[in-house]
């Protein structure tokens, strides 16, 4: 694999793989640009060569070709800010457009593509369309590490229209921190899960067995471990074909010595919103028409007490529903211990995601080690999976 500092793309096109798949408000303004400012440096250390560069993404699931909502174009104001310069735009990712302004493009300069969502051939991996995409630039390179579990046209099947396939920064670093985590973890290791469903987070919970000290449980997945072993959850998230998994996973961690902690308490209320009544409950005795939003404070602070002690941390799933203000405490308090941990000399690793979006939206996100710009994609590669996007820079 062939690493950007490897790399002099003086006189190049570079042909730029990014995930700006970022959230927009109605006025499509960028809400979360955790995935745009990660790929500044790839960008920068291309100009700076006297390379040219062709920034190529989807955004979002357009299902009818061309759409106004997922245009990239809405992109080109905020990049032209963060890069100081006028960035070029083409209104088509393949096309006599696209072709003129890839050709006139000068060192340094930058050139946005439309959505490559808009042709049904991105997301089938057609050969076809990724040899057209291919001509526009001279070196492919791939920093899109949010999209690297996708064996899209653009993702994985173009590498094999280039003689140099470029691996850049972010998904070095996204390669580089997983693996400090799977394979050279300090100890304590404590792997925090939540989120609403096991069924997203079974596989790799399973592969965290070998390798953790602890697994912290939260979220609206905790409520089914609860009732496998013969609590009454009320009406909080369940997932009744997962109940045998839940017990067999507790067995798991007992066998593998792993300390599996799920949360004593919840706040609970009698309805789905930040208004509802709330109450604190002893987490096997939730009354019927009673739900869980979140871990209790008894949870919040046995939680914080070991992930402060942990020297690795990786996180993945917030631990309630966070974006209600009433039911964001539990959230808070793990973020708040992990920063702790972090400035003890610990390494935390956010994954993509809610997590991400919780540590970004509290100010926290310098103050970890790293925040993931992956959320399936992550997850996928932590599982033990190749992901196509990767394998394509081989
Ligand atoms: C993501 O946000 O998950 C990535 O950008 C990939 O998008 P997708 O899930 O729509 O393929
Ligand atoms: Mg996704």
């Amino acid at each position: 694999m062939i690493t950007l500092d490897q790399y002099n793309f003086a006189g190049k096109k570079a042909l730029i793989r990014v995930d700006f798949n970022v959230p927009l408000n109605s006025a499509y303004e960028v809400t979360d640009d955790t995935r745009i400012q990660a790929t500044i440096p790839t960008i920068n250390k291309i100009r700076k060569d006297g390379g040219a560069v062709i920034l190529m993404s989807h955004l979002g699931r357009p299902k009818d070709g061309p759409t106004e909502k997922y245009s990239l174009k809405h992109l080109v104001k905020y990049l032209n800010d963060i890069f100081q310069t006028s960035v070029q735009f083409a209104d088509d990712c393949i096309g006599e457009e696209a072709t003129q302004k890839a050709a006139a493009l000068k060192s340094g300069e930058i050139l946005l593509l439309e959505n490559l969502r808009f042709y049904k051939e991105e997301e089938k991996g057609d050969v076809a369309f990724a040899e057209k995409l291919s001509k526009l630039g001279d070196v492919w390179v791939n920093d899109a590490f949010g999209t690297a579990h996708r064996a899209h046209a653009s993702t994985a099947v173009i590498g094999q229209f280039f003689k140099d396939r470029v691996c850049g920064y972010v998904m070095q670093a996204e390669l580089d921190n997983a693996q400090k985590v799977l394979e050279n973890a300090a100890r304590p290791f404590t792997a925090i899960m939540g989120g609403a469903k096991i069924s997203d987070k079974i596989l790799i919970i399973e592969r965290l067995l070998d390798k953790v000290d602890n697994l912290l449980i939260g979220g609206g997945m905790a409520y089914t471990f609860f009732k496998a072993m013969g609590g009454s959850i009320g009406s909080s998230l369940l997932e009744a074909d997962k109940l045998d998994l839940a017990s067999e996973l507790i067995a798991k961690a007992k066998e593998k010595g792993v300390s599996l902690i799920l949360p004593t308490d919840s706040i609970i209320a009698d309805g789905f919103s930040n208004d509802a009544n709330s109450q604190i409950a002893d987490n096997k005795q939730i009354p019927d028409g009673w739900m869980g939003l979140d871990i209790g404070p008894d949870a919040s602070e046995e939680f914080a007490k070991v992930i402060e002690n942990s020297k690795t941390i990786l996180w993945n799933g917030p631990m309630g529903v966070f974006e209600f203000s009433n039911f964001a405490k539990g959230t808070i308090r793990v973020a708040e211990a992990v920063v702790k941990a972090t400035e003890n000399g610990g390494f935390s690793l956010i994954g993509g995601g809610d997590s991400a979006a919780a540590v970004n939206n509290l100010g926290f996100g310098d103050r970890v080690s790293y925040v993931s710009t992956g959320g399936g994609a992550l997850l996928e590669y932590m599982e033990g999976k190749v992901l196509p996007g990767v394998k394509a820079l081989d």
